[in-house]
């Protein structure tokens, strides 16, 4: 087989082959392959698409590159949930253990990442103690004795992944609905999950700004997990606006107690129950959703998530007196208010920015090297549609430097206040399986 003949193939609107898509995947991770000839086929696909067949192929072969991990240890359907990610998303944090309460049983692989703050280890890693550094045995039986555990990403997951994900970056590739799909796919089945529940973020803050970029890439993704036998669905959900109050580690670790009580703010704990139903019906412990929002309802309202959240963090080695004592987490030295200059309806709260204000102020990473301050970041008061009056909170900045005034510049610039009454989005703006 030649590398020319495949590129020629695709260039001139063919599908390929099962054999020819392993062929390139796997030179490709080999190094037999070269970049040239890789991020050419990558331009073909980007202009001639792929066919269903096509995608599964692509990243079952993806998933073949590397380990895979084994799950059979563990009692039960595991269901998995990604998000394509937003600002101030702190859902896996309370869902993990909401779900968990329920019984089905929440094996996490997660990372530290780049973004606006940082990845769901960086969060948990601000309870004191708290480490993901477990072996595979005691994860396992972490998972069947209380029914979740997070463990750090180890092994040669997806290492094609890996290669064609940091070409496309350099080569224009990146924005191509068959490869971000069997990219984040091919992550998702090499941890091991039998089902997948899928939370597809669209608007200003996410990686698919227009509804029907979002719904276009939940399609595919959905198409490719019932494909290769995991059971998958998606959920596409408004980022026009942050997530939730909290955009800061500790911050959110904090929101994502306060949820797991039935405190948490409306959008959060609604996101919660939307997907935590999908993954309890997924999961065979509930037949309709109805009644899976039920057994969600309760759990919350009797306090067993909490408890398991608790056990998780002590599990873990984390110091779990947080939990009761949300002070104990890592405080910033200064706060400081953002005043609203007029009265009215707050229209716009443009996630992207207001995450970069949060970045600025060193809750996430800019680059791989950068360290992240878990107790810096910001609380929102308002979100879009409420009312505010001259005068009043925005935000809290929580800062380990005195002068925020670019922050707060910032903030002031992407908060945009009407006098008209607004409407507050809509969380949950499609359901696709
Ligand atoms: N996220 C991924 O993991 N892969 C892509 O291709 C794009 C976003
Ligand atoms: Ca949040």
């Amino acid at each position: 087989m030649r590398m020319v003949d495949i590129i020629e193939k695709k260039r001139n609107g063919e599908a390929l082959t099962t054999e020819e898509i392993r062929f390139f995947v796997n030179g490709y991770t080999d190094g037999s392959i070269p970049d040239y000839q890789v991020s050419s086929l990558m331009m073909a696909i980007y202009f001639q698409d792929m066919n269903d067949r096509e995608r599964a192929d692509l990243t079952m072969a993806m998933v073949e590159s590397g380990d895979q991990i084994d799950l059979s240890g563990i009692e039960g359907i595991k269901v998995d949930k990604h998000s394509t990610g937003g600002v101030g998303d702190t859902t896996t944090l309370s869902l993990a253990a909401m779900v968990a309460a329920v019984g089905v049983p929440v094996a996490k692989m997660s990372g530290r990442g780049l973004g606006h703050t940082g990845g769901t280890i960086d969060k948990l890693e601000s309870i004191e103690g708290f480490h993901v550094e477990i072996s595979n045995e005691q994860f396992i039986k972490q998972v069947n004795d209380i029914k979740t555990a997070v463990i750090g990403q180890s092994g040669n997951l997806t290492p094609a992944d890996k290669k064609l994900y940091a070409l496309r970056d350099v080569t224009g590739t990146v924005a191509s609905i068959p490869l971000i799909a069997s990219s984040i796919m091919s992550k998702k089945i090499a941890a091991g999950a039998d089902a997948i529940v899928l939370d597809v973020k669209t608007g200003d803050g996410a990686f698919m700004k227009s509804l029907e970029d979002a719904q276009n890439l939940a399609h595919a993704m959905v198409q490719i997990g019932n494909s290769v036998g995991r059971k998958t669905m998606a959920i596409i959900s408004d980022m026009s606006q942050p997530l939730g109050f909290a955009i800061g580690n500790a911050l959110e670790v904090k929101e994502a107690i306060d949820t797991l009580k039935g405190e948490g703010p409306q959008d959060l704990m609604e996101l919660c129950y939307t997907l935590g139903s999908q993954m309890v019906v997924l999961g065979g412990k509930a037949s309709t959703l109805e009644e899976a929002r039920k057994l969600l309802e309760e759990v919350v309202a009797n306090g067993a998530a909490l408890e398991v959240f608790k056990k998780f963090v002590v599990a873990q080695g984390g110091d779990a007196s947080v939990v009761d004592n949300p002070d104990l987490l890592p405080q910033a030295k200064y706060t400081c208010e953002v005043p609203a200059k007029s009265s009215g309806y707050v229209e716009k709260i443009e996630a992207d920015d207001v995450g970069v204000a949060a970045m600025l102020l060193g809750a996430g990473r800019a680059t791989k090297e950068s360290t992240i301050d878990l107790a810096v970041g910001l609380v929102l008061h308002k979100k879009v549609g409420d009312q505010v009056q001259e005068g009043e909170s925005l935000v809290t900045i929580h800062a380990n430097s005195e002068d925020v005034t670019e922050v707060m510049n910032k903030l002031y610039e992407h908060i945009v206040i009407s006098k008209e009454k607004v409407e507050a989005p809509l969380l949950i703006k499609a359901v696709i399986k």
